[in-house]
This record gives C-alpha cells, structure tokens and sequence, in this order.
C-alpha cells in the first residue's frame, strides 16, 4: 500500500480539493505541509459546496487524521473561523482527530499590512498575491524571527518576540510605507485568545504522522498552489514563498522519503493562473472567456478572475520531472465541452528560434517572448458528465487523452468530468502500488 502525495502541475487551482477529497476514503491520514490560506479547496458533497483554506480536505471524512505540518504558515483565526464554520454544519464533531503542528509559524496582523503595503508599492510590478501576509510570514522564517504555534503558549517568551518583531515592522510601516503602526498589546491579547482556543489541537505532528506510518496506516499530503508558483521551480519571482513540489511533503511534515510514496500530479483540462506572470497558452479571446464562465474560474481565496488558455504541456512536463510524478489527474475536462477545435501546446519556440519542449525557461523575459506550438484535436459536444468509464466517453474526448498521456508519458490515474464526488472515471488507485 502507498502513501500518496498529491501536488499541482500548473499555476494552483487545478482542482485539487476534490481529488483530495476523493483519495481521502482510501487514506487514514490527510496532511498539509506548505501555503497557508492562501490556498482555497472547493469541495462539493451532495451538492453542498465547502471551500477550505486550511484544514485538510480529508475533514468531510469520518474518522480520518488530519494534520497541519510545520512547513504551512497559520493564520489563526482562519483556522478558528473554519473550525467555527465546520462545526455550525455539523463537520467537525468534538472526537474530530486535528492536529497542528506546533513548529508551523503563525501568520501575524503585520505580515497581512506588510503583504499588502508591498504590492502597493510595486505598481506595475505586482506579484498579485493575495494578501493573507503568506510571503511576509515565511521571510520572517528564514529571518529566524518567526513566531510558532507553539509560541502562543509561553506568554513572556511570546511578548518578547512580538514586541521585538513589531519594533523593526512599525519602523517599515509607518515609515517606509507612511500606514498606521500595529499595536503589541492588542496584537498579543487577539492571540492569546486564539491560543487559548488552539490549544487542544496543537502538538508536534512529526511523531503522530511517524507513528500511524509505523502502524501501517495511509497519509495522504495534501500540496497546495501547483509547481510554477515554487519558491524554486515557478515562474520566480510570480510564485508563492513556499516549496510546492513533492519533496516538500517531507520537510513540510518531519518525515523522511524512504518508504512507500506515490506522486500525483493534479492537471487542469487546460490553464488558468491568477496573479501576475508570463502565460504562454494565455486566451485573450472569446475562447478565454468562454473556459472561464463554464468553469467559474474565480479565485477560491480572493474571488479574482483566472487568466485562463490551453493545456500546456511544457508546463506539465517541467512539473512531472521536478515532483517526480508517477501518474496523472485530470480534472475539469468536462468545460470543455462545445469548443469546436482544442488546442494543447507540446512545445515553445523563442524569440530565437530555438525549441523548448520539457522545461519552462527561469529567464521570464525568454519566458515571456516564447510562442506557443500547438497541436489541433477536434472538440465534442456530448455531454460527458455522466461518463464512468473511458470507454464511455465519445472519440474525440478519448483522443484528447490518449495525447495527453503520451506527451507526459505517465498514465491518466483519474478524469473528472464534473465538480461532484461521483463524476469523477478512476483508472487506478494510487493507494494501491
Ligand atoms: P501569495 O501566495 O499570496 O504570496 O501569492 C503569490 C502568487 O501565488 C500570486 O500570483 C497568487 O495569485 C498565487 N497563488 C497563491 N496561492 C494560490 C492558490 O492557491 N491558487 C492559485 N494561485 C495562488
């Protein structure tokens, strides 16, 4: 039996919540390890629609573990307000088994002031975060000046930090970017409160996710973003600030990689990206604007519209090799549905002429002068989303995916033509090695 890490190829919302949703039944663990809220899982379950920020998706499941590893940054009162939320429908009984990592840093009212004060400044240079403080909080990371989870429950030790902290961030607030300094007895009576209330969740997850291992019990790592928006192998410096590749399930939680571990590579039908950033497959034209009605392409956390365009399997290509995928998820094939002629891109040509077909270029500029070579399959108008089967599918449909699988050279694991639990055709079971 493996384990399953489940990741984004593209630029984030490739519809990963609902995977995730789904692989859950078969695990007995799901966990986060990187991002923070500024990721957004859309989840529908009998029709109800539940969008998560931050606890796992496995929590729509009875009986599942479902940890927040030390590599995601915690904005706690979202984590609380979700829980909050949870609870009101009846989604989170008292015995539900969460638990947070007490070595993952906290996001803190300055690192939002700070997200936001920076993209107002850069003018035309914006990132297009979205402003919940995620790069602020994991430079302070790095910085070794970061407050933890586990912070929250020694009070002088957390005073001392925040006031130390506050010193260097309201000299940068108010003088530097002329807004309202924070104040440090506010910010530490707001987050004593919030650890007051975290408290019975928090532990060092490290050791309970070795444990259930040992015990031969299933994780599941929930990534979040998609692999071009890394710290390392995305479209730097329009990325987010953690590792959102594979290897990071690691580190993000306190395990080690030798074991059992399958990747999972979570890819749209086609593209979307929000933010800012070079996009080769970009659509400007009624066809954009067509993918992104049919597949209400707005931002989960910040309610922005996706750039959308066609598959890119440069793109996808970059991702299987740095995550080391094993076998693809293709999802929301069905908004496709009526487009006369699709188009997957298999390679670039730059401005010099030259061709790419496995790796973005790091150079944006390169990047942002490359054209797109595509290749033209004819589209379908049948309604597919009752589909379970590939061979249910009509000819056309089937064709796109037999491409696909041939230009990522790694098998289709799963095809989801609808956003519910059971439309959704499983070719394998990624639990089951
Ligand atoms: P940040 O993560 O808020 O710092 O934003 C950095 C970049 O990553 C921006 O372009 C965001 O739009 C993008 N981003 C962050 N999280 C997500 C996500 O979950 N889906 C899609 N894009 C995201």
């Amino acid at each position: 039996m493996a384990n399953v890490i489940v990741v984004g190829t593209q630029w984030g919302d490739e519809g990963k919540g609902k995977v995730v949703d789904l692989y859950a039944e078969n695990a007995d663990v799901i966990s986060r390890f990187q991002g923070g809220n500024n990721a957004g899982h859309t989840l529908v379950v009998k029709g109800v629609q539940t969008i998560l920020h931050l606890i796992p998706s496995g929590i729509l499941h009875d009986q599942k573990i479902c940890v927040i590893g030390n590599g995601v940054v915690v904005d706690p009162q979202v984590l609380l307000d979700e829980i909050d939320k949870l609870t009101s429908r009846g989604l989170f009984p008292p015995n539900t088994s969460l638990y947070v990592s007490e070595k993952a840093h906290l996001i803190m009212p300055y690192h939002r002031r700070l997200d936001l004060a920076r993209e107002g400044r850069r003018g035309g240079g914006k990132i297009g975060t979205t402003g919940r403080g995620i790069g602020p909080a994991y430079e302070d990371k790095v910085a070794r000046t970061g407050i933890r989870v586990g912070d929250l429950f020694d009070s002088d030790s957390f005073r001392e930090k925040l006031v130390r902290n506050l010193e260097e961030k309201n000299f940068l607030l108010t003088n530097y970017f002329g807004e309202e300094r924070v104040d440090p007895e506010a910010v530490f009576t707001e987050y004593h409160g919030y650890g007051e209330r975290l408290l019975p969740f928090v532990t060092d997850t490290s050791v309970i996710l070795h444990r259930e291992l040992r015990r031969g019990r299933k994780i599941l790592f929930e990534g979040a973003q998609g692999c071009h928006l890394d710290i390392d192998h995305g479209t730097y410096p329009y990325v987010t600030s953690s590792n959102t590749v594979a290897a990071n399930a690691f580190s993000g939680t306190g395990l080690g990689p030798a074991g059992n571990f399958t990747v999972v590579g979570i890819c749209k039908a086609y593209t979307t990206r929000v933010g800012s950033g070079p996009f080769v497959t970009e659509l400007s034209c009624e066809i954009g604007r067509r993918i992104q009605d049919a597949g209400q392409e707005f931002g989960a956390t910040t309610g922005r519209k996706r750039r959308c365009g066609w598959l890119d399997m440069v793109l996808v290509r970059h991702a299987i090799r740095v995550s080391g995928i094993t076998g693809i998820a293709l999802t929301k094939l069905d908004v496709l549905t009526g487009i006369e002629k699709i188009k997957i891109c298999v390679g670039y040509q730059t401005a010099r002429g030259e061709r790419i077909n496995f790796a973005v270029p790091a150079n944006l500029q390169v990047l942002a002068n490359c054209e797109p070579v595509y290749e033209e399959i004819d589209g379908w108008t049948e309604d597919i989303s009752q589909a379970r089967r590939i061979e249910e599918l009509p000819k056309n449909v089937r064709k796109y995916l037999e491409r696909i699988e041939t230009m990522a050279d790694i098998p289709l694991v799963l095809v989801s033509v609808g956003a519910a639990r059971n439309e959704t055709i499983v070719l394998k079971n990624p639990f089951i090695s």
